[in-house]
């Protein structure tokens, strides 16, 4: 690793030929299964036991109670996660309140439950919903709100349960990239009628595929499970229309597993989050995340962005340079939702969200994850150093 120099030029950068800060690239994340994970897993194929058994009950329980949520319910992923809470919470036609700035399963599981979509901007410095926003839209139709920690980063939960309490409203978070984060000095799972989460291979806590619910209503747990598994309430007994998103007791003990060393790796993260924060603030033409008051996110990715105003260049431009120095970068996301083919009819009626138009613009992501290292740390904001000096206005 190389050390820049404190007037960096263009002709300094690694795309033209310079030294590049980084030997080999940093790794963007950190996936795969330890031996203990694949132990774990193993015992369940000696067994035999493949089906929803004791390893996924065992991670309902310990996922829910590190979360402070009551009751656990897993599933077959975040985005069946997603449409067992809106099934269970939902009726076609309700109105709900969702940001134009997150991942489209958030969204488009709404389109399939037939809610009526209604898209809210968000802020630009946390990337969350804004409460206020999310007030001007509510309507005498409004049911729900639904909305993203995104990145990892909590909400405003404190705004959004002040408007759920006087509208009398559901509120659904897709905590799919918030395992384990916290509001309040509570875990997220405290707050709304039910958390929905993703074990996709990239997540925090990542089995491959996977999903889990919390809620804390026992009536509400009822219906979810019922939905989860084809309407079932005795053997071959069947009082509602459901469907098979029940998880394997494979992927149920990989999860567990994981679960053991998800506070460490997060609290990782957010070691790493604080050097970028402090580094961050110190150079010109970059913007980090500033998270949202009381809260302590769980850093699912860190994303910055880029000061068009400061800088002679693009944010792809930007994200080339550091990618030769050795620092990969990812964009999250290209569009808001509002620009997505599939959601063209529901933009025709919305207000255009400006602030997620803008951030699709300049947003990028840098590495985050538990194996990344403070010298590696350091690293990246010396490539960002760099980058950002090198395209000084
Ligand atoms: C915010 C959000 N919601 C929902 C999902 C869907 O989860 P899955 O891929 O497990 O279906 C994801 C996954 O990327 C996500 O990031």
């Amino acid at each position: 690793m190389t050390t820049p120099t404190a007037t960096a030029t263009t002709s300094t950068l690694a795309i033209n030929g310079g030294t590049p800060i980084f030997d080999a690239p940093v790794p963007f994340m950190a996936v795969g299964l330890n031996k203990k994970d694949i132990a774990a897993a193993t015992e369940v194929l000696e067994s035999g036991m493949l089906r929803a058994a004791t390893k996924c009950a065992e991670l309902e329980k310990q996922f829910a109670a590190k979360s402070d949520a009551k009751i656990g319910l897993t599933c077959s992923n975040g985005t069946t996660a997603l449409q067992l809470a809106y099934g269970a919470l939902l009726q076609p036609g309700d109105e709900v309140i969702t940001p134009a700035w997150t991942f489209i399963a958030t969204v488009s599981m709404l389109v399939a439950a037939q809610a009526k979509v209604v898209f809210c901007d968000v802020l630009e410095d946390s990337y969350q919903a804004d409460p206020k926003d999310i007030e001007r839209l509510i309507t005498p139709n409004t049911k729900a709100i639904a909305i993203t920690h995104l990145y990892g980063i909590p909400v405003d939960i404190d705004a959004i349960e002040a408007l759920a309490k006087k509208h009398d409203l559901k509120v659904i978070y897709d905590s799919a990239q918030a395992h384990l984060a916290e509001y309040n000095g509570n875990g997220i799972g405290a707050y709304g009628d039910a958390c929905t989460y993703s074990f996709y291979a990239t997540k925090n806590l990542g089995t491959g595929e996977g999903g889990m619910l919390t809620v804390n209503d026992e009536k509400l747990a009822t219906k979810i499970s019922h939905l989860r598994s084809h309407g079932e309430t005795g053997k071959y007994l069947h009082e509602s229309i459901g469907f098979n998103y029940r998880m394997n007791d494979i992927t149920g003990a990989i999860g567990l597993s994981k679960l053991q060393t998800l506070k460490a790796d997060t609290d990782r993260r957010r070691a790493v989050a604080n050097i970028y924060a402090n580094r961050i603030d110190t150079i010109t033409g970059v913007h980090r995340p500033i998270p949202t008051a009381n809260s302590n996110p769980a850093w699912h990715l860190y994303t910055c962005r880029v000061d068009l105003e400061t800088l002679t260049c693009t944010r792809d431009e930007f994200c080339a340079a550091l990618n030769k120095e050795g620092v990969p970068t990812a964009v999250h996301y290209p569009k808001p939702l509002t620009d997505q083919p599939v959601f063209a009819e529901i933009a025709k009626n919305s207000d255009t969200p400006k602030i997620a138009e803008k951030l699709a613009t300049v947003v990028f992501c840098i590495p985050i994850h538990q194996n990344l290292t403070d010298n590696q740390a350091h690293g990246i904001c010396d490539a960002l150093t760099k980058v950002a000096g090198a395209f000084a206005k």
